[in-house]
């Protein structure tokens, strides 16, 4: 398949419709900046072969596709004793909800919604310097240093307060090993490093190959766990869209409030569209359309 078309074609359909609906994400000043005029997607195959289009070479704020990372750090440490106090259902609310913690003991519903993150970042904490482990895998992942934007984590300090409400809560309820201070502290920076569409192509490369590295080839992950990331990307990546872009989709995804989102095709490839302007559920409004594109034009998703 020439997926070199298929990115530029995505490309030409969707640029014209740059700044015709969505909104980038108010609630972080650092990111409310940032233009939304742009557009860039990129993909890296199982046996390395690459395409790129648009704006698919400039950094943005990956937000909440690091929880896709430190989850990987944490299950591979952890293994399913990850799960005592997180849990793997759809929580079918808002990313940064709190009705449901105060109703379940504190247990966030999965990983990927803020609370859950948080939680996986209290392990971090735990197992060693959560922010410099996770920014030595991305950086291994890629091949290339990655870097965190001290003024968009200084953002992410300044407005944190729902993240900070989330995270007292569950130390109240015992979900919490650290001081909420410190594990905020790698929540705010994981979400504020930034990468390119090619960078976060490449790096998620391991969950479209069985958890192999995309570059070495060694294990990041077991076979297993590898499956179990790429479950819980399908049911919950996408927050309370997730059942919408499994309809529309069909592939494990991870969205950002940067407007960035990675999308498995296991065993086939990863791919990273990033475009900042977002719908009312905190996804990016031309990365989703982009996917529907891309998985009308070349069949691939895993129904
Ligand atoms: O904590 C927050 O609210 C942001 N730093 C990250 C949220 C996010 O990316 C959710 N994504 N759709």
């Amino acid at each position: 398949m020439d997926f070199q078309l298929v990115l530029d074609q995505i490309n030409a359909e969707l640029r014209p419709l740059l700044g015709q609906g969505g909104q980038v994400a108010r609630y972080i000043p650092a990111l409310a900046r940032v233009s939304p005029a742009q557009f860039g997607i990129a993909l890296r195959t199982c046996d390395g072969q690459t395409a790129q289009a648009g704006d698919s070479a400039v950094p943005f704020s990956i937000q909440s596709v690091s929880k896709v990372f430190s989850l990987t750090l944490a299950i591979q440490a952890l293994g399913e004793a990850l799960w005592a106090r997180i849990g793997r259902e759809p929580s079918g609310s808002p990313f940064n909800s709190l009705v449901q913690l105060e109703t379940e003991r504190g247990i966030p519903r999965n990983p990927f919604i803020n609370a859950g993150a948080i939680a996986v970042a209290d392990r971090l904490v735990t197992l060693g310097d959560g922010k410099a482990e996770l920014l030595a895998l991305l950086s291994r992942l890629c091949g290339e240093p990655i870097h965190i934007d001290a003024e968009v984590a200084q953002s992410e300090h300044d407005t944190g307060f729902r993240n900070t409400a989330l995270a007292n809560l569950m130390k109240g309820f015992g979900t919490l090993d650290n001081d909420v201070t410190t594990v905020l502290d790698v929540y705010f920076n994981q979400c504020a490093i930034r990468m390119t569409c090619e960078q976060l192509a490449c790096a998620a490369g391991y969950l479209c190959r069985d958890g192999r590295h995309p570059l070495a080839g060694t294990p990041v992950l077991s076979p297993a766990l590898a499956r179990r990331v790429n479950a819980l990307m399908l049911t919950c990546g996408t927050y309370d869209a997730a059942g919408e872009f499994a309809y529309r989709i069909g592939l494990p995804c991870k969205s950002g409030v940067g407007g960035g989102i990675v999308a498995v095709v296991p065993d086939h490839l990863t791919l990273c569209v990033w475009s900042p302007a977002l719908d009312p559920t905190g996804n990016s409004l031309l990365g989703r359309q982009a996917l529907e594109l891309f998985v009308a034009k070349t069949g691939l998703s895993v129904f």
